[in-house]
Order: C-alpha cells, then sequence, then structure tokens
C-alpha cells in the first residue's frame, strides 16, 4: 500500500516542479514568482484545493508526444481570500512558455463552470506566450471557449485578470472580457500585435513596454485598472480588492466589522469648498473623509483624471464612489471620464453595490476632438449607466451641478434615491457668466448692467434651493455631517426593490 502512496506523492512532486528547476530559476531572474508561489500568497494559508494535476496535452505533432509535462502550464482550483471562496488559475510559464493548448483551456474553462455554478469569482493569473504553436488550430479553439465562458460569467460572477508576464495576440481578450484587470510593471505586457509586426506594419518603432506595458495601459489606453510594482504588491493589493466585491450577482456586498463611528463629524469638511468657485479642490479628500476607516480602494488611478472612482465602506458595507474631480479640467466630463465612470456603474449594478454620486461639474467639455471622437455617444454611455441602474444611488452635489452633466451625475430624474446637496452647491443650466452673456447680449457694452445681471443669476441659481423647492434635491446637509447623512441614506435603501421591464437585454450605446 505504501509504494501507492509513494507514487501520488512522487507525481504531486514531479508536477509542482512544473517545466523543472531551471526555468524555475530563469522565471526567479525575471523578478517574477511562479504560477503556484502565486496562488500561495494570494490565497489564505493552505486553502488550496488544485483540480487537474495531472492533465497532459494530447499533442503528437513537432515530437509533442515525447514532452508531455504533468498539468499543461496552468494550475487551477479553489481557495479563500480572508475566508471568501474563489476560483483561480496560474498559468505557469516554466512549462511550454505557459502557451494555452486544447487541455490547458479546458482546464479553466472547468473552473469557470464551476465558479458560475458555486457563486463564486474567477481570478486569472495570466503568463503566457499565447496560443501553443504546435497545436495550431486545437489550442485557437481553446481559446475561443475561454472567451465564451468569460461572455457567460459576465455578471454573474466577478471575473479579475492579473496580468503577471506576456499576454499577446488573441490572448489579450480573455482578460479584455473580465471585470478588472491589474499589472505588474516592467515584467507584464499586453497587445495584440508586438513590436515586430508593428514596425513591419506601420514603421512605428516602439518597446514592448511602450506598446502595452503597464503605464501604456493604465494611463493612456485604459485597458487596466490598476498597476503595480512587483508580483508581492500586486497579490496583496489583489487580497484587499477583493475584500470589497461580493461572491455573485446574488449576493449583497460584504459586510464587515468596522470600528469608526457613524455619527463621526469633520469639520474640515465645512471649508473644503474654497470661497472662489473657479478654485480647485481635492474630492479624494472628501471621500476618505467619509469612508469606514478612511479606506478608499481606486479604480483607474491614472486615467481620466477629471472623474474618480472607487470602492469604499460605509457602516461596514462596500459602497461604489463615483466623483468628479474639480483638480483635473476643473472635473468636467469627457469622452474619457464617461467611458471610465460607465463602465464602472455597470460592475457596481452588476453585483448589487449601492453607488455613491459626489457631483462637482461644469458640464461636458466643448471642442472638436470631442464631438469628433463622439462624446454624444460616450457622454449617452454614463447617463445608460446610470439610468438603468437598479442598486441604490445616493448622490451629494458639494458645488457645480450644470447643464446636462447635471443630470447625467445620478439625478433624481434618473431614479436617485436620496439626493443631497451642501449648502455651496450650484445648479443651473450653466454658469451665471455664460447665461448672462446669452441673455443679455444686447446689454453687454454696459459693465455695470451686466454685473447686476450677473449678480442676480447667481442669486437665484447658486445655491441648492431653486432644486430643493422643487424636490429634486431631498436635503441640503452640513458639510461636516455627511459621513453621518450619507450612511443613514445607505442604510434606508438596504431593502431597496427596483425592477427594470423585461428585455433580453438593452442596447447601451458602445
Ligand atoms: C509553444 C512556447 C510559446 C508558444 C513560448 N514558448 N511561447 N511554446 N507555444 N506560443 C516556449 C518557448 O519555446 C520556450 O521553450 C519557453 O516557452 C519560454 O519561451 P522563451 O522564448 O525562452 O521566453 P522569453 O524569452 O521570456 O520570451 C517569451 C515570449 C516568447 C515573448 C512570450 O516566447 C514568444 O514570443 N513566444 C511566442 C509568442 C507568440 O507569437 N504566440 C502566439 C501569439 S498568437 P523552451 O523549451 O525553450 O524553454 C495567439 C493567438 C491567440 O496567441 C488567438 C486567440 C483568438
Amino acid at each position: 500500500m505504501e509504494h501507492i502512496h509513494n507514487e501520488l506523492e512522487r507525481r504531486r512532486e514531479e508536477a509542482r516542479l512544473g517545466g523543472g528547476q531551471n526555468r524555475i530559476d530563469a522565471q526567479h531572474a525575471k523578478g517574477k514568482l511562479t504560477a503556484r508561489e502565486r496562488i500561495e500568497l494570494l490565497l489564505d494559508e493552505g486553502s488550496f484545493e488544485e483540480y487537474d494535476m495531472f492533465v497532459t496535452h494530447r499533442c503528437v505533432d513537432f515530437g509533442m508526444g515525447d514532452t508531455k509535462l504533468a498539468g499543461d502550464g496552468v494550475v487551477t482550483g479553489w481557495g479563500t481570500i480572508n475566508g471568501r471562496m474563489t476560483y483561480v488559475y496560474s498559468q505557469d510559464f516554466t512549462v511550454f512558455g505557459g502557451s494555452l493548448s486544447e487541455t490547458h483551456a479546458k482546464k479553466i474553462c472547468k473552473i469557470m463552470d464551476m465558479a458560475m455554478r458555486n457563486g463564486a469569482p474567477v481570478i486569472g493569473i495570466n503568463d503566457s506566450g499565447g496560443a501553443r504553436i504546435q497545436e495550431g488550430v486545437a489550442s485557437l479553439g481553446g481559446y475561443a471557449d475561454v472567451f465564451q465562458m468569460n461572455t457567460l460569467a459576465s455578471g454573474v460572477v466577478p471575473q479579475i485578470s492579473m496580468i503577471m508576464g506576456p499576454c499577446a495576440g488573441g490572448a489579450v481578450y480573455s482578460p479584455a472580457m473580465t471585470d478588472f484587470i491589474f499589472m505588474v510593471k516592467d515584467t507584464s505586457y499586453m497587445f495584440v500585435t508586438g513590436p515586430d509586426v508593428v514596425k513591419t506594419v506601420t514603421n512605428e518603432i516602439v518597446t514592448a513596454e511602450e506598446l502595452g506595458g503597464a503605464k501604456t495601459h493604465t494611463s493612456k489606453s485604459s485597458v487596466a485598472d490598476g498597476a503595480f510594482e512587483n508580483d508581492v504588491e500586486a497579490l496583496s493589493a489583489l487580497r484587499r480588492f477583493f475584500d470589497f466585491l461580493p461572491l455573485n450577482n446574488k449576493e449583497k456586498p460584504p459586510h464587515r466589522p468596522f470600528f469608526d463611528s457613524v455619527d463621526r463629524e469633520d469639520k474640515s469638511l465645512d471649508t473644503l469648498i474654497p470661497d472662489n468657485p473657479n478654485k480647485p479642490y481635492d474630492i479624494k479628500e472628501l471621500i476618505i473623509k467619509i469612508a469606514d476607516e478612511g479606506d478608499f480602494y481606486e479604480i483607474q488611478e491614472d486615467f481620466a483624471k477629471n472623474i474618480v472612482t472607487g470602492f469604499i465602506r460605509l457602516e461596514g458595507s462596500t459602497v461604489g464612489v463615483v466623483a468628479n474631480q474639480p483638480l483635473h479640467l476643473a472635473g468636467v466630463l469627457d469622452i474619457n471620464s464617461s467611458r471610465k465612470a460607465a463602465r464602472f456603474v455597470r460592475f457596481c449594478d452588476c453585483f448589487n453595490i449601492p453607488i455613491l454620486t459626489l457631483v462637482d461639474v461644469p458640464g461636458f467639455l466643448p471642442g472638436t476632438s470631442q464631438e469628433y471622437g463622439g462624446v454624444i455617444k460616450h457622454g449617452a454611455k454614463l447617463l445608460f449607466a446610470y439610468g438603468e441602474a437598479t442598486v441604490p444611488k445616493v448622490t451629494l452635489i458639494t458645488r457645480k451641478a450644470y447643464g446636462g452633466a447635471y443630470d447625467v451625475m445620478a439625478s433624481k430624474h434618473l431614479r436617485g434615491d436620496v439626493n443631497y446637496a451642501w449648502p455651496t452647491a450650484e445648479i443651473a443650466v450653466m454658469g451665471a457668466k455664460g447665461a448672462v452673456e446669452i441673455l443679455y447680449r444686447s446689454e453687454l457694452d454696459d459693465k455695470d448692467k451686466i454685473a447686476q445681471r450677473t449678480k442676480d443669476y447667481e442669486d437665484r441659481f447658486a445655491n441648492p434651493f431653486v432644486a430643493a423647492e422643487k424636490g429634486f434635491i431631498d436635503d441640503v446637509i452640513t458639510p461636516s455631517k455627511t459621513r453621518k447623512r450619507l450612511s443613514r441614506a445607505f442604510a434606508s435603501l438596504r431593502n431597496k426593490d427596483l425592477q427594470n421591464p423585461w428585455k433580453k437585454h438593452d442596447n447601451i450605446p458602445l
């Protein structure tokens, strides 16, 4: 009997070694951890249950029949993060460069299928040379099988992609269909065609890092949602991020013990808004001051900085935050900020995460580049996302809420549940100067008259009371008491029940 047990252990040991010690050393020399080391860091100690450890590929072409390695380049299974379940796959670059074969794909699809049935997220750790070249179309088919599973799982369980090595060609499309992509600086890249092909086709000379590194994708393309210095930092940040997410679309957001008084007042918020309405301030200061323990997990920090998106907790429960950022482009809405926020709002709505919207927006950005780029359609994405969202929506206007942007930013008219304003709020079709120039064009040469007209307009609209008189604003609140008022608003919405009319699916302006 003992020899049978020994044989099992021998096989396990062999599988754990992946492509062998030399390739493990090469992986370490590149500053990367191995597939198994990554899983160990990500999951709670001893919680990993591995599946398909002994699976091998079935290819016999190009001498592949003689080189079968247990696991076939991907480690799959499930475990827990702070006690909550997740499925995980981690590509093993030491085995055929982590390339994806038919059986490698089957292993990934198997855990995705289980994740959907059992209601737990899927975390994919990508480190792969792409389609297994020796397998040809079988591996392309494998990719398509994974893409199909990504599509079916979307909106059922959260899907998170960690890019921790190469990710090129059609392989990029699996992460692209997941909810969040995080990258590691200097050791990971994503592109559809690499630098050599780019040079041949367009004559551009570009490095892999410039073309598809973490900086490019977090600041220029917005393909990735965050970037980290190394594997260890990325995986520990992922553990923190995971704690904010529900496990599936039927669960409420996770609740955890909190040690921050709901009644905590912050006097500094009473002076957050500068006297000069054209002066910026940092909206993140407000987010951090209202969040439980000041804990804010920002998404897409380096892209479209004129809007801030991320997660906080109020009374221990996750809340998604969307906030105009007056520090960048005066917090204006444009193509990029609309796209960024719309995707975030839709994620929250998929997974029952209530949304807090902080509004200080002077309107949509004018200009030919915006119009030619389709700001109408992209702005409509955000409008649509808010309009269709049925999760609790609480909105606070801190200062400007001008024009169409007032409507867009989770206004009462888009089924905002509780809409508050600070006394400094200004809710109008546009700023006083612009309005007076249009309404009193014939008087523009008379400076005194125009000054009086401007003052009249400000007196009428540069406050929240016109909107409050109409019931579009539920209350005008004292800034220092914001945490308490928002927490109570979300508490009152815990049992909210709102359903959209039946449809196959909507047709958001993509
Ligand atoms: C089979 C592969 C492989 C692949 C790498 N290897 N990629 N084996 N299929 N796609 C193997 C190598 O032969 C090598 O084996 C080992 O993995 C490590 O690779 P190296 O080249 O030594 O590593 P490195 O120098 O770090 O370079 C990594 C790399 C490079 C940049 C990823 O390997 C590379 O360019 N690979 C090919 C990438 C590619 O064109 N893939 C197809 C993309 S198209 P040994 O035995 O020497 O250790 C695609 C289509 C998907 O993916 C379509 C979906 C719709």
